[in-house]
C-alpha cells in the first residue's frame, strides 16, 4: 500500500517538477570569498535552485572552494539530496585563472561524458570544459553543456568560436542536441547589437538563444546588459524548454544592490526542462482521489526525508558525498 502511493506521489512529483540547469559568474569566488557568512548563504540557496549548475570565475587552486559549498548544501538538505561535481583545470593566458565547475544534483543525474576543448589556435581565453549529463527525459536522456566564459576584449571571435566547439562536440560525440552557456558578454560596450547578429550563433539555423536581448543580467542598477546567456540546439531539446530567464536574486531574497555585489555583478541564467515526456497526460481527477485517499495511510515513517545515508547517493567523478 506505502510502495503504491509513494510510487503515485513520485509519478505526480515529476509531472509538476522541471529540471533546471543554471550559469552563474561567481565573480572572482575564492575559499575567503565563499565562507563569507553573506555570501554562503545566499550562494546556497543559488545552487540549490539547480539541477545542474556552471559556476565561472571560480578562482581555486584547490577544490576547497567547490568542497565547502558541497559541504554546505548537504548541511542544508541533511542527507535528502545528493551532490556531485566535475571542474575543469585552471584556465587563462596569464597567472590569473578561473576554472568551469559543474555542481549537480547526483541523485538527479550523472556525467556521462567530459573533456576540455583542445583550443589549438588559441582563440580562447578559458576554452570551454564540455560536458555530458543523463537527463530524467525518455524525449532526451542526455544532453551535453558547453560553457563559456569569453574575455570582453574578444567576444565575437570567441562566439564565433564557439560554433567551432559545437561542430566538435557534436561530431565526437554523434549528438545534436546541445546547450552553450555562461557569461558570454554579448551585449553593452563588448558587443555592438550589429555584430551580435552576425553571429554564426544567430545566422546559423538549429540555435535557440533562451535568454532574449534586452533582458538585464547585470546586478548594478546603473547598466543594463544581456551578457549572460542559454543557447540551446536541438529540435528534443527545444521542445523541452519550459520557461528561461535570468534569476533576479537581490530582488528574490531582498538583497541591497552592495550586499548582492559582494555576491556577483551577474544574475543567474536559468533554463528549465520537461522532465516527463509531453504525451503524458496530466494526473486523471481519479488518481487524485485515490492519493488523498492513500495519504492518511502513510503514516510518519513515509513522510520522513531519507537518513544522512551516504550509501544512496550514487557515486560520482567528484568526491562529494561523505
Ligand atoms: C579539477 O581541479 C583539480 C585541482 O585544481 C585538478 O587537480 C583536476 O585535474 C581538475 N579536474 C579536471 C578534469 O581538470
Ligand atoms: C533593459 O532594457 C530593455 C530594452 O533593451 C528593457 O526592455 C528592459 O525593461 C530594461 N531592464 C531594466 C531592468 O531596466
Ligand atoms: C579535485 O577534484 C578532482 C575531481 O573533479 C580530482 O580529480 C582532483 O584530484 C581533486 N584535486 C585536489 C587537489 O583535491
Amino acid at each position: 500500500m506505502h510502495g503504491l502511493a509513494t510510487l503515485l506521489l513520485l509519478l505526480l512529483a515529476g509531472q509538476a517538477e522541471a529540471f533546471r540547469i543554471c550559469a552563474f559568474n561567481a565573480h572572482r569566488l575564492t575559499l575567503a570569498k565563499a565562507t563569507r557568512e553573506q555570501v554562503k548563504d545566499t550562494l546556497v540557496q543559488i545552487l540549490a535552485r539547480c539541477d545542474i549548475m556552471v559556476l565561472q570565475e571560480v578562482v581555486d587552486s584547490s577544490n576547497k572552494t567547490i568542497s565547502f559549498l558541497l559541504q554546505e548544501l548537504r548541511r542544508k538538505f541533511d542527507g535528502s539530496r545528493c551532490y556531485g561535481f566535475l571542474n575543469s583545470s585552471q584556465l587563462g593566458r596569464s597567472t590569473y585563472k578561473e576554472k568551469y565547475v559543474y555542481i549537480y544534483r547526483s541523485d538527479k543525474t550523472q556525467v556521462l561524458n567530459f573533456y576540455q576543448y583542445e583550443d589549438k589556435d588559441d582563440l580562447f581565453a578559458r576554452a570551454p570544459f564540455v560536458a555530458q549529463f543523463t537527463l530524467p527525459s525518455k524525449i532526451l536522456p542526455s544532453v551535453v553543456l558547453v560553457p563559456l566564459h569569453t574575455t570582453p576584449k574578444d567576444v565575437e571571435n570567441e562566439l564565433n568560436a564557439l560554433h567551432e566547439v559545437f561542430l566538435d562536440v557534436a561530431q565526437r560525440w554523434q549528438i545534436k542536441d546541445v546547450i552553450l552557456l555562461g557569461d558570454f558578454n554579448a551585449d553593452c560596450a563588448s558587443l555592438a547589437k550589429k555584430r551580435l547578429s552576425t553571429l554564426l550563433l544567430r545566422t546559423e539555423a538549429g540555435f535557440r538563444w533562451a535568454i532574449a536581448d534586452g533582458e538585464d543580467t547585470t546586478v548594478r542598477a546603473s547598466t543594463n546588459c544581456t551578457y549572460d546567456r542559454i543557447v540551446l540546439h536541438g529540435e528534443a531539446c527545444w521542445g523541452l524548454i519550459r520557461a528561461s530567464a535570468a534569476f533576479n536574486f537581490p530582488q528574490s531574497f531582498r538583497l541591497s544592490e552592495e550586499e548582492a555585489l559582494g555576491i556577483s555583478d551577474h544574475y543567474p541564467v536559468e533554463v528549465e526542462l520537461d522532465q516527463a515526456p509531453h504525451r503524458v497526460q496530466p494526473p486523471s481527477l481519479a488518481t487524485l482521489l485515490l492519493l488523498s485517499l492513500l495519504l492518511p495511510l502513510l503514516g510518519p515513517q513515509s513522510s520522513t526525508v531519507p537518513d544522512s545515508n551516504p550509501g544512496l547517493c550514487p557515486p560520482t567523478w567528484g568526491r562529494s558525498n561523505p
